[in-house]
């Protein structure tokens, strides 16, 4: 493992004023995304509209560091024959693969899940390597209910994101390691505080166990945020001073950065959070946006499976990224 080399590519996927677009939605994700627009799930579509994003010259080149593609994504080819991963490439863009085959029910823990793709998955972080991809992704999912999160789904998803980055690393691949606790539910934002802390602090303590490089990694967390459905939503200062302090508690500053998951909050909700974060610096991380949701929202309504749309919808995406790009360096304005 060469951990400069490592250390360099986290870097760059976090540099002031950029930030990573997740692309990486599964088959049944991006299915659902585009019966919400009345497009038909086909290999060709789902390929015509991620070219789309990817030939989104400003965008890809001033705003994203970084691209999270999924395994479909990273071996298919343009219209015209170009791979997509060297369309990424070359905007300027570092390619990056979800490696993570999904969640299964935990046994013994009913409402809870667990991360599956450990087997083989060197194997895999080989032939991606090969292809061009210099970052992966694992996401573990934990669910605020009553008498939920347990400790035992949060330890069984540290360990699992633990191994998967230990992994990544000897394959001299950066690994994204995201622990998502989700915001729906009605807990307010200070159950949301408390769970992401113990979240956090397995996380951390699974990493330092399994002997993962802090400094060749990049954390992709969710914010300290209101559930959907609680009555009480907090401010948005509320939101970044919170998520700071968690974030300042949890996170050591060998990590070199930090990139929010959306995770169902609104375009300009995700804008303004991330932004407000950056008034509360100096902060010890690069700290910017790996957004799929609220990045892609505007976009895909655009397009709406259209080609003669493919303008409007490279428009909207180029405009989302560069209003989060702006939020990355706290100059958006509302
Ligand atoms: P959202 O920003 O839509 O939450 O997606 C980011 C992601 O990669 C979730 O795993």
């Amino acid at each position: 493992m060469n951990l400069t080399e490592l250390n360099k590519v986290a870097t760059a996927m976090v540099a002031s004023g950029k930030g990573i677009l997740a692309a990486d939605e599964s088959s049944g994700t991006i299915k659902k995304r585009f019966d919400a627009i009345g497009v038909d799930s086909t290999e060709d579509n789902r390929r015509d509209y991620r070219e789309m994003l990817f030939r989104s010259r400003e965008a890809m080149s001033r705003y994203i560091s970084g691209v999270i593609l999924y395994d479909e994504t990273i071996w298919q080819n343009a219209a015209d024959g170009t791979p997509l991963v060297k369309l990424i490439e070359q905007s300027g863009a570092i390619p990056g693969i979800k490696v993570d085959e999904g969640t299964q029910a935990l046994p013994m823990c009913p409402g809870e899940l667990v991360t599956v793709g450990l087997d083989k998955l060197a194997e895999r972080l080989k032939k991606y390597y090969e292809r061009g991809a210099r970052f992966a992704k694992w996401r573990g999912v934990i669910d605020i209910g009553s008498g939920i999160p347990s400790m035992t789904a949060i330890s069984v998803n540290a360990h699992a994101l633990a191994r998967y980055a230990a992994l990544c690393q000897a394959a001299q691949i950066v690994p994204i390691v995201e622990p998502e606790v989700l915001m729906d539910g009605d807990h307010d934002i200070d159950r949301c505080y408390e769970v992401t802390q113990r979240v956090l602090n397995k996380t951390f303590q699974e990493l330092r166990v399994q002997r993962v490089a802090l400094e060749g990694m990049v954390l992709k967390p969710n914010m300290a945020i209101s559930g959907k459905k609680c009555p009480k939503q907090a401010s948005v200062e509320e939101v970044a001073e919170k998520t700071i302090r968690l974030l300042k508690a949890c996170v050591p500053a060998a990590v070199p950065g930090i990139a929010f998951l959306s995770g169902g909050q609104s375009d300009e909700e995700a804008t303004a959070h991330l932004n407000a974060m950056h008034k509360l610096g100096p902060l010890p991380w690069g700290l910017t946006f790996s957004y799929g949701r609220a990045l892609q929202a505007a976009p895909q309504k655009a397009w709406a499976g259209k080609a003669e749309n493919v303008a409007a919808g490279q428009t909207a995406f180029s405009h989302r990224a560069r209003m989060n790009g702006l939020a990355s360096k706290g100059e958006w304005q509302s």
